[in-house]
């Protein structure tokens, strides 16, 4: 039987030259594949109280809103910014060239609230990392994250640990 890893593309020297990106969309649009991912993400949770789900743009929608419902919980996205219509609150992170920034609606989240923070791909952590700060500073409860894919070489994995979070993933690749 195909794995969660066997439906993940990869294509060379996008964005740009070097990089091997990790294509999570052939993936999502394979039935199987794509409910096995959901099935797979929702394993360690079973039983478990979590109030929300969050999801970090872009394909943490897809995810955290399957993840969601399967819950019977609301979902809540984080998003680059400028694109959140009401009040935000606003975290800058690190990319590879520069600074970004992500946002939350500043009442998407309450105090104690426990939350599960999802997206495709953990890399440096960067973008996790400041999605993470902005529950916590609503007073948001992090139960864990949850992720596809790992690149072990990039130290995602232990910058969320070294924040105390919890961390799952459901494949690694190797090389950046
Ligand atoms: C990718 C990926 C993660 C993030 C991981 O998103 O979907 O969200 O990078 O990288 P990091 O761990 O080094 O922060 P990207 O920023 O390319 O944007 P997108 O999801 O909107 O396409
Ligand atoms: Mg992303």
């Amino acid at each position: 039987m195909k794995s969660v890893k066997d439906y993940i593309r990869t294509i060379v020297d996008f964005p740009h030259e070097g990089i091997m990106f990790r294509d999570v969309t052939t993936l999502f649009a394979d039935p199987r594949g794509f409910r096995m991912a959901i099935d797979q993400m929702l394993h360690p949770y079973a039983g478990m109280q979590i109030d929300k789900v969050v999801g970090l743009e872009a394909r943490g929608f897809i995810l955290g809103g399957a993840i969601a419902h399967q819950l019977t919980v609301g979902f809540v996205p984080i998003r680059k910014k400028g694109k959140l219509p009401g009040a935000v609150i606003s975290e800058a992170y690190t990319l590879e060239y520069g600074e970004a920034v992500m946002e939350m609606h500043d009442d998407a989240v309450k105090a104690g609230e426990r939350i599960l923070v999802v997206d495709d791909l953990l890399a440096t952590g960067g973008t996790a990392a400041a999605g993470i700060k902005l529950i916590e500073r609503l007073g948001g409860e992090i139960v864990s994250t949850s992720f596809i894919i790992d690149l072990p070489e990039l130290g995602g994995r232990k910058v969320l640990e070294d924040m105390g979070m919890d961390v799952h993933v459901l494949c690694e690749f190797e090389g950046a």
